[in-house]
């Protein structure tokens, strides 16, 4: 599906590199079709390991050549980068992966013949199993979309929802790493409380929470009726779910949730 296309990255970053060696090492694309604009020489440099080409100055030849454009910078350097997409041939795909940055916002800075998708992505594309939330602009095709999915899902998941989603979305999945890790930090923390070694701790708390995710994917129950089946009566989980219950652990996420959702939806608001 890529491997005729030519697909060219502004920004060089750690997303910018997820996506690229996701591609690379499933082989659907071909690395000497790969472009970046990136402005840091060093980062050219890194990047050049992958067999692609990669541009520290001018990248309008390549911008304009490219079938598939993906924007990777931070959300502050958009306006920086637009002044690059005037440019675009029209047809080209364009992806954006910024957080905050609306569709409309973006499809006014490439002008109305290229097509827009959004995609929100989180780190653990780093490591192959990202989620990313997509969004159609107003004029991206169906074959978009599919296209879209495609390079998403060489990185881990992704879902297509309407771009309102896009903010809970970012709560959820988006803000979703940070949440697993303050957990595991606590559970590490307690443990070591209470008398274990810090090494320990961690590899326990961290198998504990791979394991648990592989027997929700594996077994194909829902969390709550895994976590009733190892809840026997006045046992020690019973004892344990039932201080997480009195502190109202569900609450608490669903603030975390709501609050991560709110701060997105004011920073597109005012992006
Ligand atoms: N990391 C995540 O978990 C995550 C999750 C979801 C979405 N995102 C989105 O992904 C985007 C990229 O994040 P990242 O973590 O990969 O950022 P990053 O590591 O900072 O990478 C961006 C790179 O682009 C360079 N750059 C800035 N303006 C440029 C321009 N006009 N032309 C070419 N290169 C330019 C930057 O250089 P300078 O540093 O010199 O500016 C930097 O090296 C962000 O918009 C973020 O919202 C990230």
């Amino acid at each position: 599906m890529l491997l005729n296309k030519k697909i060219a990255f502004i920004g060089g970053g750690n997303m910018a590199e997820a996506i690229i060696s996701g591609l690379i090492e499933k082989k659907v694309v071909d690395p000497c079709r790969i472009f970046v604009s990136e402005k840091r020489l060093e980062r050219c440099e890194y990047l050049q390991k992958f067999g692609i080409y990669c541009e520290s100055d001018d990248c309008f030849g390549f911008l304009k050549d490219a079938d598939i454009v993906i924007l990777a910078v931070k959300p502050q350097n958009f306006d920086d980068a637009a002044k690059t997409l005037t440019d675009l041939q029209p047809g080209t795909l364009f992806i954006s992966i910024l957080a905050g940055v609306r569709i409309a916002k973006i499809e006014q800075a490439v002008g109305t013949s290229i097509r827009v998708v959004r995609v929100m992505p989180n780190t653990p594309a780093l490591v192959g199993e990202g989620m990313a939330g997509i969004s159609a602009g107003t004029s991206a095709t169906q074959d978009d979309i599919i296209i879209t999915k495609y390079i998403f899902d060489q990185l881990g998941k992704s879902v297509v929802v309407e771009e309102r989603m896009l903010d809970l979305l970012t709560g959820v999945s988006g803000s979703g790493p940070a949440y697993v890790f303050y957990c595991i930090e606590a559970m590490c923390d307690a443990a070591v409380t209470l008398g274990m070694s810090e090494s320990q701790a961690e590899l326990l708390v961290v198998q504990t929470f791979k394991g648990a995710v592989e027997l929700i994917l594996k077994s194909g129950d829902k969390p709550s009726v895994l976590r009733q089946k190892v809840t026997s009566k006045g046992g020690t989980t019973e004892q344990g779910i039932a201080v997480l219950d009195k502190h109202n652990l569900k609450k608490i996420f669903f603030d975390a949730i709501d609050a991560a959702t709110k701060k997105s939806i004011e920073l597109s608001n005012n992006g």
